[in-house]
C-alpha cells in the first residue's frame, strides 16, 4: 500500500507567538499509504505542527502541500472537506450527546457545503442523509461500538470515549489522518485495542496516517517513517530503527528530566 509518492510536503514551516519561536524551519513529507510518526519531549512542538497541518495555526513562513496543493492559508473546514481529519491530545466530543449523535455532527459539520442543496431539492437531501448515516453506520462497526450507539459519550469510560473521538475523524472519509496522542492516558488493554484499530485503518481503509506518539515501542512497532522534533527544530528523520541509534534523540530523551 505504500508508495514513493508525496501526499503531504511540509516545507521550510516556521512559527512563532510573539517572541516566542515554536517551529524552525521544519521540513519533511508524508507519503501516501505510510505510517508517518512525529516524536519528541514535551513542548517540543508536535501539536502546533498538526495545528499548521490542519489549519488550526498559520506558520509565518512556509508551506504545506496536500496532494500537490498549498493548504497553507486554507481555512480548517477546507481542509476536512479536502480529505485532511484528525483526533485531538485532549479529547473533544459533545459530552451531552450520543455516540451515533456525535458521528452524525461530524459529519454534518464537515461536509455543509451540502446543506444548500438539501433545502432546494428534497430528493437528493434525502438520499445524502441517507448516504451520512451508512457512513456512520460503516465506523461504528469498524471500531466495534455498536453496543454503546446510544450512550451519552460523557459517562463512557476514556478509552471509548478515545474511540468514538477516532470515529469522528474516520466519517469524514479522509485521506489523511492526523493523530495527536490518541493512547495518551489508556491502560495497556486500551493501548492495544487503540494500536490495533489504527493499524486495521491503514491496511483496510488505505489511511496514510501521522501519528504523535510518546511510546516508543509502539511507535517503533507501526511506524514507517520518524520524525523528531526537539524545541521546535527537527533533529532527525528515518526509519524507526535509525532513531534508536540517532546521537541527538537520545540526547533529546536524556536531557528531559
Ligand atoms: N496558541 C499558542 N500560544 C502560545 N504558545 C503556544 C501556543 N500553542 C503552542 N504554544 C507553545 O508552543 C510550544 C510547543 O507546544 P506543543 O503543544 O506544540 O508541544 P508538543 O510537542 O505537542 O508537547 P506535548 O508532548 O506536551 O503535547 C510550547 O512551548 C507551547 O507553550
Ligand atoms: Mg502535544
Amino acid at each position: 500500500m505504500k508508495s514513493d509518492s508525496v501526499l503531504l510536503d511540509v516545507q521550510n514551516v516556521s512559527l512563532h507567538f510573539g517572541g516566542t519561536a515554536v517551529l524552525n524551519d521544519i521540513s519533511f513529507d508524508v507519503r501516501e499509504g505510510e505510517i508517518r510518526a512525529i516524536i519528541g519531549p514535551n513542548g517540543a512542538g508536535k501539536t502546533s505542527m498538526l495545528n499548521c497541518i490542519s489549519g488550526f495555526y498559520r506558520p509565518q513562513a512556509g508551506r504545506i502541500l496536500f496532494n500537490g496543493h498549498d493548504v497553507t492559508r486554507v481555512p480548517t473546514h477546507k481542509i476536512a472537506s479536502l480529505g485532511i481529519a484528525r483526533t485531538f491530545q485532549n479529547i473533544a466530543l459533545y459530552t451531552g450527546l450520543s455516540t451515533l449523535d456525535n458521528l452524525m455532527a461530524a459529519r454534518h459539520i464537515h461536509m455543509k457545503q451540502n446543506m444548500l442543496a438539501s433545502m432546494i431539492y428534497w430528493g437528493p437531501a434525502q438520499q445524502e442523509e441517507v448516504r451520512h448515516r451508512q457512513m456512520v453506520e460503516e465506523i461504528i462497526d469498524f471500531l466495534e461500538i455498536a453496543h454503546i450507539r446510544r450512550a451519552v459519550v460523557g459517562a463512557l469510560p476514556y478509552g471509548l470515549r478515545k474511540r468514538v473521538e477516532l470515529g469522528r475523524a474516520l466519517v469524514l472519509e479522509p485521506r489523511l489522518l492526523l493523530l495527536d496522542e490518541p493512547m495518551a492516558g489508556m491502560n495497556v488493554e486500551e493501548k492495544e485495542d487503540m494500536a490495533r484499530f489504527i493499524l486495521d485503518i491503514h491496511e483496510q481503509r488505505g489511511n496514510t496516517i501521522v501519528l504523535i506518539e510518546h511510546d516508543m515501542g509502539l511507535v517503533m512497532d507501526i511506524s514507517d517513517r520518524v520524525v523528531v522534533l526537539d524545541f521546535g527544530l527537527k533533529i532527525a528523520d528515518g526509519l524507526p530503527d535509525e532513531m534508536k541509534h540517532d546521537q541527538n534523540v537520545i540526547q533529546a530523551y536524556l536531557g528531559e528530566a
